[in-house]
């Protein structure tokens, strides 16, 4: 049977094998999708020997994105732009890197929740390595603008100049933001369920704003401020994840899954 995994640290928390599964299922496909959790150290090492044991391909979730496009022979355009490898595909013993984070939530917005990103004015929380994975397929959809704000003014001013010549992103820190309404906020920090921290925006920024989190689960800080904020919608990041999985199980499988279904089983199992 085709052996496939994800590597994460942690990982226990990971549904990707039961989304896998349920692709699966749909398909008619049978294969394995473990977890597997890596010490910080040993990445490389266990990611060689599932390649020696023929592993035919594997997901990588944090935070070995980037270390793991430092070890592909291969990369796509998209995990160049990203430095970072979702999804990685074995050949005769060769890594092909590939990043689906960025298509998964832009296939999130246009399909599941249908709300075009053309000209939209886009404030982006974070300037980590979740972010840089998804700005490139935000600028393929034409927004109006991006504005990257994050804690370290640095970063995001880093990345307003990587992509400088597409001519819609900037950068500045969190204390920066206008109190002024754009029309989508999407949180790409790390910040989960208990820190406030970040929700020192003025609440006018998304008033009738639709707020998505990257974040997918119980309900995140900053989910709770968009709804107090009046958003005009809001949504956690299981979708992004369910899309990012489609296009996985499509570079391995060559058949894309029906993502709404499985989509709406997960919602009726995770928030019941
Ligand atoms: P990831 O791969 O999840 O993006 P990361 O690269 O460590 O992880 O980036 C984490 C992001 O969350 C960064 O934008 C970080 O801000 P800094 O660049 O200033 O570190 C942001 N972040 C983490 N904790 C935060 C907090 N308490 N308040 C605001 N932003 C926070």
């Amino acid at each position: 049977m085709n052996k496939y995994c994800v590597f994460g640290n942690p990982v226990e928390h990971s549904i990707s094998p039961l989304i896998h599964s349920m692709f699966a299922k749909q398909t008619g496909h049978k294969f394995s999708y473990e977890r597997i959790f890596s010490e910080l150290d040993c990445f490389e090492k266990d990611v060689k020997n599932f390649v020696n044991d023929n592993g035919k391909g594997f997901n990588i979730t944090l935070p070995f994105k980037m270390q793991a496009f430092k070890m592909m022979q291969e990369t796509t355009l998209r995990a160049k732009i990203a430095q970072a490898v979702n999804t990685v595909k074995i050949e005769k013993n060769i890594l092909y890197g590939d990043n689906t984070d960025g298509i998964g939530l832009v296939k999130d917005f246009n399909n599941n929740i249908k709300l075009s990103l053309a000209n939209k004015d886009i404030l982006m929380i974070g300037a980590g390595g979740a972010a840089r994975g998804i700005i490139f397929d935000l600028i393929q959809q034409n927004p109006l603008r991006i504005l990257v704000a994050n804690r370290t003014k640095a970063k995001a001013q880093q990345i307003a100049l990587d992509f400088k010549k597409y001519n819609k992103v900037c950068g500045f820190s969190i204390e920066q933001i206008k109190a002024k309404p754009v029309d989508i906020i999407i949180n790409a920090t790390s910040v989960g369920i208990d820190n406030k921290e970040i929700l020192n925006i003025p609440k006018i920024v998304a008033k009738n704003a639709f707020c998505y989190d990257l974040m997918y689960g119980k309900e995140t800080a900053f989910i709770k401020w968009s709804k107090e904020s009046n958003a005009s919608g809001v949504s956690d990041g299981l979708g992004m994840l369910v899309e990012q999985a489609a296009e996985a199980y499509f570079i391995w499988h060559k058949i894309m899954p029906d993502t709404k279904k499985v989509l709406s089983q997960l919602k009726a199992t995770i928030y019941q």
